[in-house]
Parts: C-alpha cells; sequence; structure tokens
C-alpha cells in the first residue's frame, strides 16, 4: 500500500501539562492517544461532540500546536523536526480553515492585500501578475475577480468564507483542515460552500480533513468518518457503514441525536430543498433521540478502562462488565471495514434498530448553487 499523505501516530494532547506540576492546578487531556491516517485525495470526517477534542487534534495536524505525545507525519516526514525552510513548506501544504469568518480578516485591508500575504509570506512567483493571479483565485472559489478591491464587511458570510477557502488554495496545499467550515452559515449557503469543497476536491486532488458536528455535511463530503469521544477515536468506518451500521455505542448514539437523519421536515431537507435537490428518508434507529443527545448527560473519565462506559447503554444491557471499567478499548478491527474501540460491539449488533438498505440516507446537494 502506498504511503498516506498525513499519519497521525498515537498522539495525545494536553493542555496545561507544565502548569499541572503546581499544587492545585489540573491539566486537561484533549486528545488522547490517537492514531489516524489520510490518504492523498481522501476525505476524513471527524465528528464528536463539543468538547471531544476535534478543534485540538485539526491544530496538531496543521502544527499550530504541538503534540504532548506521539508523531505526525506527512509524506513520510515528522512535522515536529521541520525547521526553516522545511517548516515554511509545510505550511504551503497543510492549510487550516476556521468557522468564524467575521474575525478571519483584518477589517481595513482589502481582498486584494489580504490575499496577497501568502504570495509576500512564502516568495511566490505570479507569472502573470498578481491582480491575474489573484483574480483566477477568486474566480476558482466563485467569486468575481472585480471584487479584489473591496473591504471583508462588503461580503456576505458565505463569501467571507469563500475568501478564506481562496486564502487557503493560494499555496495550492495538499491537505485542508476545515474546522466547521460551513456551521456559521445559513443552510442554503452551506449548500453552495460544501460543494464548493466537492468541487475544489475533484479539480485539484486535495484531501480534507472536514470537522464537523453536521453528519449531513460529513456524509455529502467525506469517504470516512472517524467519531472521538473524550479525545479518544472511539470508531472509524467507510461514511455508509458508519451511518448505516455503527458498531460503537456512542457512534450509534450520536447518529440517532442528528435531527433530521430521521425526519424529513428536517434541516436536511431545507439543505437540499435550498439546492433543488430532494433527500431520501435517512435510518431511525429506533433510539430515544432526546435521550441520545450527545453532550446531554455528565460523563466521568475514567482513569482506566472505557472513558463511555458511565453513559453507555450497551454497558447497562450487558450488566455492567468489569473489563469496560478496568481494560481500555483499543481501535480494532471490525467489520465491513470499520475500526471501533469497545470490548462488546458485536454484541450490540442488531440490538438498535433495523438496518436499512444501502443509499437510503439523506443525500445533500448534488449541483453547485450560485
Ligand atoms: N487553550 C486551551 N486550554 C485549556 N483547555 C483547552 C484549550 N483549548 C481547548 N481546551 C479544552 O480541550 C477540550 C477539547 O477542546 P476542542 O476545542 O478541541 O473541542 P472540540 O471538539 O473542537 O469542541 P467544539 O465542537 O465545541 O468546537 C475541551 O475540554 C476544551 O475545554
Ligand atoms: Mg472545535
Amino acid at each position: 500500500m502506498s504511503e498516506p499523505l498525513l499519519s497521525i501516530e498515537s498522539v495525545s494532547h494536553e493542555f496545561g501539562a507544565r502548569r499541572a506540576l503546581l499544587p492545585g492546578r489540573r491539566s486537561h487531556l484533549a486528545v488522547d492517544d490517537v492514531s489516524l491516517t489520510i490518504a492523498a485525495g481522501e476525505s476524513v470526517a471527524l465528528v464528536g461532540e463539543s468538547g471531544s477534542g476535534k478543534t485540538t487534534l485539526g491544530r496538531v495536524v496543521a502544527k499550530l500546536l504541538t503534540p504532548t505525545a506521539g508523531t505526525v507525519r506527512v509524506e513520510g516526514r515528522d512535522i515536529g523536526a521541520l525547521r526553516g525552510r522545511d517548516q515554511l513548506a509545510y505550511r504551503r501544504t497543510v492549510q487550516m480553515i476556521f468557522q468564524n469568518t467575521q474575525h478571519a480578516f483584518n477589517p481595513r485591508r482589502r481582498i486584494r492585500d489580504i490575499l496577497s500575504d501568502p504570495y509576500e509570506i512564502h516568495g511566490l512567483p505570479t507569472p502573470g501578475g498578481r491582480d491575474a493571479a489573484l483574480g483566477e483565485l477568486l474566480e476558482r472559489v466563485g467569486l468575481h475577480p472585480s471584487m479584489l478591491g473591496r473591504y471583508p464587511h462588503q461580503f456576505s458570510g458565505g463569501q467571507r468564507q469563500r475568501i478564506g477557502i481562496a486564502r487557503a488554495l493560494s499555496l495550492s496545499p495538499r491537505l485542508i483542515v476545515a474546522d466547521e467550515p460551513v456551521s456559521a452559515l445559513d443552510v442554503s449557503v452551506q449548500a453552495q460552500v460544501l460543494n464548493l469543497f466537492a468541487r475544489l476536491r475533484r479539480e485539484l486532488g486535495l484531501s480534507l480533513l472536514f470537522i464537523s458536528h453536521d453528519l449531513r455535511a460529513v456524509y455529502f463530503l467525506c469517504e470516512r468518518i472517524a467519531v472521538l469521544y473524550q479525545g479518544r477515536l472511539v470508531e472509524v468506518a467507510p461514511r455508509e457503514r458508519l451511518l448505516e451500521s455503527p458498531l460503537h455505542p456512542y457512534s450509534r448514539r450520536l447518529i440517532a441525536a442528528v435531527p433530521g437523519l430521521g425526519e424529513r421536515d428536517s434541516a436536511a431537507t431545507g439543505l437540499a430543498e435550498a439546492t433543488g435537490d430532494a433527500p431520501e428518508a435517512a435510518p431511525d434507529r429506533g433510539e430515544s433521540t432526546a435521550a441520545a443527545v450527545a453532550g446531554a448527560e455528565p460523563s466521568p473519565a475514567l482513569a482506566t478502562g472505557c472513558h463511555y462506559a458511565a453513559r453507555c447503554p450497551l454497558h447497562v444491557r450487558l450488566g455492567r462488565p468489569e473489563r469496560c471499567l478496568t481494560e481500555r478499548p483499543v481501535l480494532r478491527t471490525a467489520a465491513g471495514g470499520s475500526a471501533v474501540a469497545c470490548h462488546f460491539a458485536e454484541a450490540a449488533e442488531g440490538t438498535a434498530g433495523t438496518p436499512s438498505p444501502p443509499g437510503s440516507h439523506v443525500s445533500v446537494v448534488s449541483e453547485e448553487v450560485g
């Protein structure tokens, strides 16, 4: 098998690790021994409830944070060891896009200047002239070159997100880490920006680490889905597999809790209707959505064992096996190309609703709009 573009190897990130040496101070292990790879051209989603460590892991991959343990490799090279020119080259290879477009740009600078920065910093040539290169960049993200003279406040949220994407693309990255890039946008604008990502992936062969709460967006854009719970990966699976036959009890709850994955009058319908593409009904896992709202219950992390045990319906159903409390479940290969970190995942199969036939999900959008 060829080498993955990105390889996250046993990575942990602990906030306040040094401070915790002082009396009364505690650290927080936001990412806990995570391993994940992304192939060239592949798009992988990172999902999980608020505080599960998605942004932290994304920032580690973009080298905006240094992991406290483990290694991140891009094209086989340990990014922690990069210095000088190699580090600058890495910054071109991996770009991060953030959720909040409101504060992403200096309001006093025109788009021309904002988009020129990467060229200046990296000393990139623009053979046909700077304005021509910048205009082409804007066109690539569906904006008009005449907009170069505008200020950030003269754009809508969706347009600003496109400018963020244009800025990231200016360096011809191979991997984009997109952290909730559409969450702050209107449903119809979300569809446009998601379509833009899909088109750029096709045209440029980009790899994507797509961080999102939104399983509909994830299904549309990503081939594989990685589920994070309290800093640990609990399941990694091809998207159909994860949405139709999730193995980990937390993945099951996460999917059951998504409004719209089982209802037609949902945000999913709105997203698709906005693009003229009606969704089919998605599987309903038969679990109580109210009870399953991810993050609704406090969940004490165990020093040993499975972090999810305290909330886990399977743990209760199986009579609270001791092993869940004493032995940390490792991510192991399971059926259908999934990897799951649960000692008893197979015992839950067939107990959480009727599996749906392939292709019965929400289909989000097929054509780019606007
Ligand atoms: N700079 C920081 N210092 C201390 N703790 C932090 C810091 N940044 C994040 N954390 C903690 O690390 C954990 C993971 O945070 P992170 O932002 O990665 O979560 P997330 O999955 O991106 O959440 P959300 O979906 O809300 O964006 C949280 O408990 C958070 O409080
Ligand atoms: Mg986040």
